[in-house]
């Protein structure tokens, strides 16, 4: 019995993680495994029924549950409040509470999706890497922090475990792939970013086998977009992974596409790494593949199930195959098809 707490959250945010549940209660159907599914309010959504983002009863079902899926947070309607308040500072409050010091974005491109990119196809045919963003430290988390009427002011700081586990897990991971690292940071202006490449190397004494090298941030950013190719494993910090992967978003035709895990020592919790779209919000449009995507990833990291989860990946591409698009990932004379539609045609190509 797989127990999953979901929490979609604000805009889009409900409409994917219905696409997502519904793949979940397919695969049960189809394989005979018991799924229960426990829904709490999160973000704003949570504000509006309780006066609070993040309540201790959600935030105690995710301690519980074997599995969080998360949809996204945020919006216009909530933007106007104190920092601390906003659905933005509730997600990192659940990323720091269950530990999620790793996330991982897989930037993989869909033959299928070749000319929904933004970039020629013959520059991001075969991309295919994997990024370790760290998730509970940097100048997210750093103190101090604030803003008056003349300054505003955040602080980025790193401690050598925090840098030694995501590097652990990226040299890790990069065993099982092509056996390269590349960690981005800003080490030439930042000491903080010379402090995390010292520690990365000393980490990679253990990984004689692995190839690593560094690559400044700015660089990395027109790598990506110049030869997406070129990268296995990325390993950065909050921020820079934050940005990189949004990128990254593109160079596989849209960020509805990228789906990400956040893994801690106890606890995780699987998101797209979209926000929650509040220009597309309410109206059946939001391309719910990255979700569905992420509820692939659970079934390889928390279930240990790769299979099921390459069954989720072989239906997703069947259904791009088939030429359902959603309207991120049409192009231009393409027939569009709803977010519904196009879990409904991943549901189908599950088989039964
Ligand atoms: P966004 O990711 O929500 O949207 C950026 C653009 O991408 C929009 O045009 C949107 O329509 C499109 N888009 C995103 N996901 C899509 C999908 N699944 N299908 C089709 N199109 C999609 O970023 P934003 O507009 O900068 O932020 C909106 C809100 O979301 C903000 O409040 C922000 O803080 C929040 N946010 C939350 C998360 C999260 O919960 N993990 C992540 C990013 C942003
Ligand atoms: C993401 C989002 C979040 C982040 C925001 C909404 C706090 O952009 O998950 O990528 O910056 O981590
Ligand atoms: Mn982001």
């Amino acid at each position: 019995m797989y127990k999953i707490v979901s929490i979609p959250g604000d805009g889009i945010g409900p409409e994917v993680v219905a696409g997502a549940v519904a793949v979940l209660r397919q695969l049960s159907a189809k394989h005979g495994f018991e799924i229960v599914i426990e829904e709490h309010p999160f973000g704003g959504a949570s504000y509006d029924l309780h006066g609070e983002m993040l309540t201790t009863a959600t935030l105690e079902a995710c301690r519980k549950c074997d599995a969080v899926l998360l949809g996204a947070v945020g919006g216009p309607k909530w933007e106007s409040l104190p920092h601390e308040h906003k659905p933005e500072a509730a997600l990192l409050k659940i990323r720091k509470e269950l530990g999620l010091f790793a996330n991982l974005r897989p930037a993989k491109v869909y033959d299928a999706l070749l000319d929904a990119s933004s970039l020629k196809p013959d520059v991001v045919q075969g991309t295919d890497f994997l990024v370790f963003r760290e998730l509970t430290g940097g100048i997210y988390f750093g103190q101090p922090r604030g803003f008056d009427e003349n300054k505003g002011w955040n602080t980025m700081v790193y401690e050598r475990h925090e840098v030694e586990r995501i590097a652990r897990l990226a040299f890790e991971a990069a065993r099982k792939r092509k056996g390269e690292v590349i960690s981005i940071d800003k080490a030439n202006v930042l000491e903080v970013s010379q402090f995390w490449r010292n520690v990365v190397h000393t980490v990679h004494a253990d990984y004689p086998d692995v190839k690593l090298s560094d690559m400044y941030v700015d660089n990395a950013a027109m790598q990506i977009v110049r030869n997406p190719k070129q990268f296995d494993v990325i390993v950065t910090g909050n921020l820079f992974g934050d940005i990189l992967s949004d990128i990254a978003g593109m160079i596989t035709g849209s960020l509805g596409m990228l789906p990400s895990a956040s893994i801690g020592t106890k606890h995780a919790l699987y998101e797209p790494i979209h926000g929650s779209a509040p220009d597309i919000a309410g109206q059946n449009k939001a391309n719910p593949i990255a979700t569905i995507a992420s509820a692939a990833m659970m079934f390889e990291h928390s279930f240990k199930k790769p299979e099921i989860a390459s069954e989720i990946y072989r239906a997703i591409e069947a259904a791009l195959a088939a030429g359902l698009r959603t309207a991120d990932i049409a192009a231009p004379g393409d027939p569009v098809v709803s977010t519904t539609e196009m879990t409904d045609a991943i549901v189908r190509h599950l088989g039964a």
